[in-house]
């Protein structure tokens, strides 16, 4: 077997993972589809419903095999944490593009001003930072959402500053019967705007502009999607919801705050949650066809700096509702 699957001491955990068998599973098809000239790998799936720690594999130079591998692992655990791998940001990069074309290349995230300095968490560029702290998919606010990412850790602080993934296939198949028929019927538009502004965290369009702050544009219009998404590999639904959804067609504001809200609220809890504590070094790949995420607050006057690189969505597969412009009311 050339990806080592590695057990876990939680019985719990082993006893639903073993009820779907997905890693060993996983495991046999990789050790027979890769044959004898793939790396070996080690998987550790985390105590969640999705998500895996990779060992024994360097991504710098990853031979096609080993990415082979891993973009079958990428769709199977959506989530993967490979410890230690001090990539430069060329070499995030390059390894981004293994699994699609880039959206954005490295970019940074981070509290450190150009000149060393830690900015306030008053500056509009802490909270575009900030803004990241509620559950969200990445990009539905553009007309074609992101497939995944590529997240690396530069400068950590002591405390704080995690990453929390959770798993929206495992929350849609947790939907009463109603509840999924329901939002099988139902989309809500996209708007980066719209969920900074609830957040209490508006941008002057001066600065919005000056900071090039992303999605933020107050040209582009929100995106309508669908609350239910298909993955396009798997075939598999899930919810699409998250901070940036509001305003779903049929339904009043009210309602369709209170709907999302609970959709949310309810998506986002064990076990369909994994929170990444950082260490400098690390790098995580993830679907965020699957997945939300969100950041976790940390003491301003610590430096935190992270690189992201995005993954772009297949047009044909990840664009928002064709045909359709929302007006600034429903926005
Ligand atoms: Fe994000």
């Amino acid at each position: 077997m050339l990806i080592r699957v590695r057990s876990h001491v939680d019985s719990e955990a082993r006893a639903s993972r073993q009820s779907d068998c997905a890693e060993t599973a996983t495991a046999r098809a990789y050790a027979g589809r890769m044959g004898r000239d793939a790396a070996a790998v080690s998987v550790e799936p985390l105590d969640a419903t999705f998500g895996a720690i990779v060992h024994d594999v360097v991504l710098a130079g990853a031979s096609d095999a080993v990415i082979a591998q891993l973009t079958e692992l990428w769709i199977d655990r959506a989530l993967l944490v490979f410890p230690g791998q001090h990539l430069t940001r060329p070499q995030q990069d390059e390894f981004a593009r293994r699994f699609g074309a880039l959206e954005f290349t490295a970019t940074a995230l981070t509290n450190v001003g150009p000149g060393g300095e830690l900015r306030l968490v008053e500056h509009d560029l802490s909270k575009s930072l900030s803004a990241n702290e509620r559950w969200h998919h990445d990009s539905t606010f553009m007309p074609v959402m992101a497939a995944g990412a590529v997240f690396t850790a530069e400068i950590v602080p002591d405390e704080g500053g995690d990453t929390g993934f959770a798993d929206m296939r495992a929350a849609y198949e947790a939907l009463d019967d109603a509840t999924r028929e329901r939002v099988g019927t139902l989309s809500a538009y996209h708007s980066r705007r719209y969920s900074m502004d609830r957040a209490g965290l508006h941008v002057s369009a001066e600065n919005a502009d000056r900071y090039q702050l992303y999605g933020y544009a107050a040209d582009l219009d929100p995106q309508l999607r669908p609350l239910v998404k298909v993955h396009p590999v798997t075939g598999r639904p899930n919810l699409l919801i998250g901070q940036h959804a509001h305003a779903i067609p049929g339904l009043a504001a009210d309602e369709s705050e209170a709907l999302l809200d609970r959709l949310d609220a309810e998506a986002c809890a064990v076990p369909r949650t994994y929170h990444h504590r950082w260490t400098v070094g690390d790098a995580l790949l993830w679907d965020n066809r699957r997945l939300m995420h969100r950041a976790t607050p940390h003491d301003p006057a610590q430096p935190r700096r992270m690189w992201h690189t995005r993954i772009a969505g297949d047009p044909l597969t990840e664009s928002a509702i064709t045909g359709v412009r929302a007006t600034r009311s429903e926005a």
